[in-house]
């Protein structure tokens, strides 16, 4: 029955206007666990089922690039035990999933302050993400001890440093050269933001790079969101019309002009 209605939203994706990008807040892992009497950490770890879902969903689809925000700076702040049992869960379920990335392709990027991950998990995810450096199927950008904020200024702080060591000429200082700062340098904004969980707001990610990316906000908790949410959310994202700042009618008369 549900591989049935999956088929059918398949039908729906246009495979010729998939975004390139799709970016994630993956949110509700605590209340689903709660739901049902368990542990936060439950709750995290059937988050790990979605993470896989919607990885193998977005390369089945031939999507280029999805981002995950699985750690942000601000979670350093939940109950360390909560801390540690993350921290270990992303480590080992990334190695756990390496044959299978490695068999579609899926190159990992880490995106974020990887100094503070503890020396453990960061080794399992530094040799991860090496293994996989010569894919070039889907990237999965993995945000970890990320944040916006601390994202730009750490881009301005790098460019900071080359003014005054002389490499960079500040009147040279546009959008694109910012943005080649930024830990996402090369990499198209994303066309999709989804936050699962219920919660309207962005929580310090990608501020720079949704500038005009189109937000998806579902109730569905993380450990429910599977293939038929996420095939309803693209279905959703390719009835919008995306304008860029020009007029309706500009966009229909010259869509290739965007
Ligand atoms: C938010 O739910 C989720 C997180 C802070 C962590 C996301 C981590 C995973 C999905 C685990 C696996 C990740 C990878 C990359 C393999 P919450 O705890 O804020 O939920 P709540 O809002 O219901 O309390």
């Amino acid at each position: 029955m549900e591989e049935h209605n999956l088929d059918q939203l398949l039908a729906q994706i246009d495979m010729t206007r998939l975004p390139r990008h799709v970016a994630m807040i993956m949110d509700g892992n605590g209340r689903w666990a709660k739901n049902r009497s368990q542990q936060r950490s439950d709750g995290h770890y059937a988050g790990i089922t979605s993470v896989h879902n919607v990885t193998e969903f977005s390369s089945d689809l031939g999507i280029k690039y999805l981002t995950l925000y699985a750690f942000s700076t601000e979670n350093w702040n939940r109950p360390t035990e909560e801390v540690e049992t993350l921290m270990y869960l992303i480590g080992w379920a990334i190695e756990r999933e390496l044959p299978e990335l490695l068999r579609n392709n899926v190159r990992i990027h880490l995106i974020g302050d990887m100094e503070r991950i503890p020396e453990g998990p960061r080794k399992r995810l530094f040799d991860c993400r090496d293994a996989t450096a010569h894919c070039t199927g889907l990237q999965l950008l993995m945000c970890l001890s990320y944040s916006s904020r601390w994202e730009i200024a750490d881009a301005a702080r790098k460019l900071a440093r080359a003014a005054a060591d002389g490499s960079l000429d500040p009147d040279s200082i546009d959008e694109s050269v910012f943005a080649g700062y930024l830990a996402t340098a090369g990499v198209p904004d994303p066309d999709l933001l989804i936050r699962t969980g219920g919660e309207q707001r962005i929580s310090n990610y990608l501020l720079w790079q949704i500038a005009y990316s189109e937000l998806y906000f579902t109730p569905t908790l993380w450990p429910d969101f599977g293939k038929e949410a996420y095939a309803r959310a693209i279905i959703d994202y390719q009835q919008r019309e995306r304008r860029f700042g020009k007029t309706s009618e500009q966009v229909q008369q010259n869509p290739g002009s965007l």
